[in-house]
């Protein structure tokens, strides 16, 4: 396993390559939930490149990247047993030196649910990811469905700006009492960890009344607020439902519907979705 720091190697490691590249973007603090794209690529692809880039575009000026979690050891150390070919690791002078000025936005995708509560996130999300596409070149790249509109935001990019890749939508890895993984877990002491589990156990919810023939997206919304309320640590951003395609907000539900929430526990903002079929 190769690891870079500079743009210009890793276009010459990836110029080696011949074959299906298939591509992880992370902002490393690697877990089960990261691993999971990663054995997906390694499944479908001759060659596995992982980048891990702490992306200051999409956090915004309130927000955790000073503190954002890093163990680049550890990460290198689980990717390696993964069988992985190549690992990025830019600077931010790499990727964003004096003078950066051109920005990705997708406009539509991004007007709700994470464009409304963190206005320049997905902006930056999309900017890096673009530029890590043109750097890498892969055949396919592999994203959570933990960042639903991420991956749907991505996928539209994509789309929209006839770039040659696939992208590939991967399901959630989760605790065992459901509480998706994610870096930002580490954030919560004991306490919010266990009041962290209202977020899927709101998610089951909606599935449990949707599966009992409830259609009426405003009844699953009030329903899952009233339990989610019912939990002291929790402070709701936004629950929403809407269709999984366009993710317009429903008021019938029809499937696929993508359900998803963020709720602040304590000061530790978590987000999480289900898809009703
Ligand atoms: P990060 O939060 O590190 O996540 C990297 C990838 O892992 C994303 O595609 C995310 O959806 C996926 N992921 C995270 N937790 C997961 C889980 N529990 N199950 C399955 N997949 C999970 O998302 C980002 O970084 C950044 O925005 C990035 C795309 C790297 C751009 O900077």
């Amino acid at each position: 396993m190769r690891t870079i720091e500079t743009i210009a190697e890793v276009k010459e490691a990836r110029r080696e390559f011949q074959g299906v590249v298939g591509f992880v973007p992370t902002m490393g603090y690697l877990h089960e939930g990261h691993l999971a794209l990663v054995r997906r690529a390694r499944m479908e692809s001759d060659y596995v490149v992982v980048s891990i880039f702490v992306n200051p575009t999409q956090f915004g000026p309130q927000e955790d990247f000073q503190r954002y979690p890093k163990d680049i050891p550890r990460d290198l150390g689980l990717l390696k047993k993964e069988g992985v070919d190549l690992v990025f690791i830019p600077s931010v002078e790499q990727m964003y030196p004096a003078g950066f000025s051109t920005y990705v936005e997708e406009g539509r995708l991004t007007r709700r649910r994470e464009g409304a509560s963190r206005p320049t996130h997905l902006r930056g999300v999309t900017t890096v990811v673009a530029k890590l596409f043109n750097i890498i070149e892969p055949t396919r790249a592999y994203f959570g469905q933990k960042d639903a509109q991420q991956a749907l935001v991505v996928k539209k990019m994509v789309d929209d700006l006839n770039m040659n890749l696939e992208i590939v939508a991967v399901p959630t890895v989760r605790e065992a009492d459901g509480l998706a993984m994610s870096s930002r877990n580490t954030y919560l002491n004991a306490q919010e960890r266990q009041a962290a589990t209202i977020l899927w156990k709101s998610l089951c919810l909606a599935e449990e009344v949707w599966a009992q023939g409830e259609r009426d997206a405003n009844r699953v919304r009030e329903k899952m607020t009233k339990l989610i309320e019912s939990e002291p640590l929790a402070s709701i951003d936004y629950v929403s439902i809407a269709d999984a395609w366009a993710l317009g907000e429903l008021e019938e539900i029809l499937p696929p519907a993508l359900v998803s929430l963020a709720v602040k526990i304590g000061p530790v903002r978590l987000i999480d979705n289900v898809t009703l079929r």
